[in-house]
Formats: C-alpha cells, sequence, structure tokens
C-alpha cells in the first residue's frame, strides 16, 4: 500500500509543479488488470491497483487543459520476477497467458506516446478488462476466486 499508492502519489506531486509550469509533460504509471475488479486471496494488491488506475484517469482529465497527459498502463501476467515474489505464477491465468516485458513495455510507450487515458497490452487482457464492465460483479468475484485460489499445499 506504501509503495503502491503513497509513494506514487507523493512523486507525482514532487514533478507535477515544473511541468504544469513548462505545459509540457507526460506521466506512466503502472497499474495492472487487477485495477479493474477485485481480486480475492490478493485484495489488497487489486485494491492498491484500482487506486493507480482511479488516481492515473483522475489526473488524466484535470491535466487535460495543462497539456500533461497521464498513462495508466494495465498489464496482464508478464514474465518478471513478480510471478514468483507474489507467488502468482502458480495460477492458470499466469501459467497460460503472460507476455513478455518486451511486449509489454512497446506497448507501454507506444500508448504513451500517443497520449492514451488506459494501455493494456494484449488482445486476451484487453477483453477481460473490458468485459468486467458488462458482467454480473457476483460473477466476475466468484471467477476470480476460482482463478485467484491458491493451490492446496501437498501432505
Ligand atoms: N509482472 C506482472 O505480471 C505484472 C502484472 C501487472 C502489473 N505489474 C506491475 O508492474 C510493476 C513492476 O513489477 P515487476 O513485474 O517488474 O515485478 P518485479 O520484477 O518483482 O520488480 C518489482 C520492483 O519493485 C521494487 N520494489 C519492491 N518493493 C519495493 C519497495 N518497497 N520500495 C522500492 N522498490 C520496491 C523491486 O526492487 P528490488 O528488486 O530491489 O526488491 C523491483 O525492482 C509493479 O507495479 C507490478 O504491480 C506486474
Amino acid at each position: 500500500m506504501q509503495l503502491n499508492m503513497v509513494t506514487l502519489v507523493q512523486l507525482t506531486y514532487l514533478i507535477l509543479p515544473q511541468m504544469i509550469a513548462r505545459r509540457r509533460g507526460g506521466i506512466l504509471n503502472v497499474g495492472s488488470t487487477a485495477a479493474f475488479q477485485p481480486g480475492p486471496y490478493s485484495t489488497v494488491y487489486f485494491a492498491t491497483k484500482a487506486f493507480v488506475l482511479s488516481f492515473s484517469e483522475g489526473l488524466w482529465q484535470e491535466l487535460r487543459e495543462h497539456k500533461i497527459s497521464v498513462t495508466c498502463l494495465c498489464p496482464g501476467p508478464t514474465r518478471t520476477d513478480f510471478g514468483a515474489r507474489s507467488r502468482m505464477d502458480r495460477n492458470w491465468n499466469f501459467i497460460h497467458g503472460s507476455m513478455s516485458t518486451d511486449a509489454v513495455c512497446d506497448v507501454a510507450y507506444r500508448g504513451f506516446r500517443r497520449r492514451r487515458r488506459i494501455v493494456v497490452p494484449g488482445l486476451v487482457n484487453w477483453l477481460l478488462a473490458f468485459s468486467v464492465r458488462f458482467s454480473p460483479r457476483i460473477a466476475i468475484l466468484h471467477l476470480m476466486q476460482t482463478w485467484q485460489r491458491p493451490p492446496k499445499a501437498s501432505p
């Protein structure tokens, strides 16, 4: 929570005054597809990413008149140390759907240059993220619980 939310806000407000004064600049925040729905068993992490998305979108709108863009990158599973560290690499969607860092960074940078509000790399990630809008919340919660449930420890 400290890193994903408090530090992000502090860094943003450190650099924004100079950008506003110059009427030029851009911010690329790293959210996640976790931002689009709650994630049972990784509940705090998902909630912090929802914060990153909401904060970034709010600023995107506020700062348009200052010619500053704020892009929220929302990657799905990506092959970094994160999978092992968070133990998410045991989950089905991590094993079957992860992207390379090169591919994610390429899409992110292009989206940032185009001053996009949200960038979701990968068609499947994009479809999953946006289908959430049209699905009953309770169905999403059940689905996420199934996806996120940690495997039972072997005896
Ligand atoms: N990989 C994915 O599947 C995925 C998907 C969606 C979003 N993301 C997001 O992408 C971002 C980068 O993650 P990653 O995949 O590159 O994971 P990673 O390989 O585990 O890297 C995380 C980085 O964060 C640093 N870090 C961790 N705790 C810190 C702290 N308290 N203060 C300062 N630095 C800290 C680590 O530094 P040390 O190495 O020194 O510990 C490391 O450089 C994160 O915001 C993550 O939520 C990742």
